[in-house]
């Protein structure tokens, strides 16, 4: 039948679109006033902090997201405040060329080969968690 096709096919689509759902919506900040043991685990995770831009968000997920959610070796992980203090005292000039340059085992351009000085400028914002 026609219409057991339809709502089949529906159903199958369905979780795909929880997970975009779930994707799309960012950490909402914890409003409890009451939370006093949960310190640790209501910090925003680096893990799913994303640039509230689509577009460079998109940059970040294809580049930066990689190395810098997790921390993979030693990169400052996005939006920890204790990994970026060292890291912004040298101040947006030296990090924005260090970013194109590569520093380590932080790949030049951070593998982003497409984005521009711009583009790098807003992605340390984000990263430093200097963009809220
Ligand atoms: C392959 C892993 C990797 C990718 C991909 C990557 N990074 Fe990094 N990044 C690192 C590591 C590791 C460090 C720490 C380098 C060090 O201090 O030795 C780092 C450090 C940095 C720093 C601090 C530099 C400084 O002077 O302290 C900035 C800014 C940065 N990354 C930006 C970016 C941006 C923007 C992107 C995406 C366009 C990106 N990274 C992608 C691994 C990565």
């Amino acid at each position: 039948m026609m219409s057991f096709k339809v709502s089949h096919r529906f159903a199958t689509l369905l979780p795909l679109g929880l997970v975009i759902a779930l994707v799309g919506c960012g950490p909402s900040p914890s409003t409890s006033a009451t939370a006093t043991t949960e310190t640790a685990s209501a910090a925003p995770s680096s893990r799913s902090l994303m640039p509230s831009d689509p577009a460079l968000k998109s940059l970040y997920i294809q580049s930066c997201y990689g190395c810098h959610s997790t921390g993979v070796a030693g990169a400052p992980r996005s939006g920890n405040q204790t990994d970026w203090a060292p890291r912004l005292q040298k101040g947006m000039d030296v990090l924005l060329s260090n970013t194109v340059n590569g520093l380590n085992s932080m790949p030049p351009k951070g593998m982003c080969m497409g984005c521009s000085e711009e583009d790098f400028r807003n992605l340390i914002v984000f990263l430093s968690g200097q963009s809220e």
